[in-house]
């Protein structure tokens, strides 16, 4: 299932993101793909807030996976994969992208040997200031929150 869908403000990246994470559940994965700035870590920090996660939540870029416990809740497992590839050997993030919790991963396309094809994923787009246009993609599981987008 895939849609293009159109957002002209951080409001509704916001309740997208809201829309994604009440179909949350354990091993969930969400996978961004854009530019710099496209709005990633945004979008990561709006399902975090939805989640219940308290720390803020900033871009993992230099640390890879950051893991927010979290009580409330399901743990989020951030993942920046900007500076990784397929054959990187030394990190062991393929138990956290089939975790207990809700997984998102940036700049997934870098490592996608590892990523399921069972998944959400969001190509964001910088359309202007606030405005982006997002192509969404859901397989089995995922598909659903892409059929129920804007209903
Ligand atoms: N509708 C919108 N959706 C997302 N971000 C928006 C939107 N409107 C404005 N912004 C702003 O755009 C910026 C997006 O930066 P962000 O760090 O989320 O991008 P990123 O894709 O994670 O970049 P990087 O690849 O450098 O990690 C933020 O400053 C955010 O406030
Ligand atoms: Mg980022």
């Amino acid at each position: 299932m895939e849609k293009q869908i159109q957002i002209n403000s951080l409001s509704q990246m916001r309740a997208l993101a809201k829309h994604v994470i009440s179909y949350k559940k354990p091993g969930f994965l969400v996978c961004l793909e854009g530019d710099l700035g496209a709005g990633k870590t945004t979008f990561t920090q709006f399902l975090g807030e939805f989640l219940g996660v308290e720390d803020r939540i900033n871009s993992p870029t230099f640390t890879i996976l950051k893991i927010y416990h979290n009580d409330r809740s399901l743990n989020l497992y951030h993942i920046d994969a900007y500076r990784l590839s397929n054959d990187f050997t030394d990190y062991d993030i393929e138990e956290y992208i089939e975790g207990d919790g809700v997984c998102v991963v940036e700049w997934y396309t870098n490592i996608l040997d590892v990523i399921p094809e069972e998944r959400l994923s969001l190509e964001i787009e910088w359309t202007g200031e606030t405005s982006r246009r997002i192509k969404m993609e859901g397989s089995g599981y995922y598909a659903q929150i892409v059929e129920t987008i804007g209903d």
